[in-house]
């Protein structure tokens, strides 16, 4: 079963032959601790390009609060008590982060840490938490869960008007509570947009980077092309619309559950994707994903 879904990045506008996606082999996160690299291709996939990098990599943590303790798991059935967001996560990548952000004579005066990527260490890990249980309750055990993160300066954070990007970026996605998140201040938990609402004035919320980084929609009922055949005029028009509209307001946008199979659509829908301006592919098969 897949706990890790890994999303990678894409290029905005130069498709094919231009965008050189890489096989990271050696990830550092995938490798560290074992529990990690549980069913999961031991691979993560970034783009090798520094003129693509506009964007980052994302890992996706399902989230369930039970008695205080916030378990890691798509569904009931997987939970079990030693896989926490703290076990799993929080605490691996503090241990990646101090790894790579030694303090010593050299790195005194820097002034933002590296990121977990040590062959582009200025970009920021996505860290998706989809919070399957209820929101409100579980965000005040989420937000304490990143506390070690949070005090070593390794979270994105908005505060006092300004956002300012470290080494992680976490976003809410899932049950995250929209209202909670908003109030919080100073902000180092994000809320995963819908992509499809964005200009939507009854949700009653101006979006923007410094609540939602990203905006994300069930690629089935946003667009629905099953990648056979030609895409429609109308399919091809609400990518466009629905990525402009994030772009507009300097939110990235990501498509999520886009088909797998047969894989020649899968590949065609990618490129549908690419070219309409998305900038995240869900790719669980991250084989395919980095040869495409
Ligand atoms: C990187 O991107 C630039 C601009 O899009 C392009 O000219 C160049 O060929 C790319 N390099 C590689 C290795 O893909
Ligand atoms: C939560 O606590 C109750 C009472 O102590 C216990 O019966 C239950 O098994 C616990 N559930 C989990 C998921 O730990
Ligand atoms: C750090 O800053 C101090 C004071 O400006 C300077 O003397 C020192 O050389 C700097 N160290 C490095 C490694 O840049
Ligand atoms: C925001 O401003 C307050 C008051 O000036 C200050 O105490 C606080 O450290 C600032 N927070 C950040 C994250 O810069
Ligand atoms: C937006 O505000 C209106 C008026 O206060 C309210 O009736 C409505 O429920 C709000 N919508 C949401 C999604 O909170
Ligand atoms: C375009 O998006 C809207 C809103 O999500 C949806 O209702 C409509 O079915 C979509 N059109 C197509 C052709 O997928």
């Amino acid at each position: 079963m897949v706990v890790f879904a890994l999303t990678l990045v894409a290029a905005k506008a130069t498709i094919g032959a231009d965008i050189l996606f890489v096989e990271r082999t050696e990830a550092r996160l995938l490798e560290y601790p074992t529990q990690i690299t549980q069913n999961i291709m031991p691979k993560m996939i970034h783009s090798h390009n520094d003129s693509l990098s506009y964007g980052v990599a994302s890992v996706e943590a399902d989230v369930s609060l039970y008695n205080g303790t916030l378990y890691i798991g798509h569904e009931n059935a997987a939970l079990t008590s030693d896989r926490t967001l703290d076990s799993l996560y929080i605490q691996p990548l503090l241990k990646i982060l101090t790894e790579v952000n030694p303090q010593n004579a050299f790195t005194v005066n820097s002034t933002s840490p590296n990121g977990v990527f040590d062959t582009a260490s200025g970009l920021p890990l996505q860290l998706l938490i989809d919070v399957k249980t209820d929101g409100v309750e579980a965000l005040p055990f989420i937000l304490k869960a990143f506390q070690p993160l949070r005090e070593a300066g390794y979270l994105t954070t908005y505060a006092n008007g300004t956002l300012i990007t470290s080494a992680i970026t976490v976003v809410g996605t899932g049950n995250s509570p929209l209202e909670q998140v908003k109030a919080l201040s100073p902000r180092d938990y994000f809320f995963d947009a819908p992509l499809t609402q964005l200009t939507d004035p009854s949700l009653n919320t101006t979006w923007d980077p410094s609540l939602s980084p990203l905006a994300s929609t069930d690629y089935g009922t946003a667009v629905g092309w099953n990648g056979i055949g030609t895409i429609s005029d109308e399919q091809k028009a609400n990518i466009t619309k629905f990525v402009g509209d994030a772009h507009a307001l300097g939110i990235t946008a990501r498509f999520w559950d886009t088909p797998a199979w047969p894989i020649y659509a899968r590949e065609n829908i990618w490129k549908a994707l690419l070219e309409g301006g998305a900038d995240w592919l869900n790719a669980d098969d991250l084989a395919a994903a980095s040869s495409f």
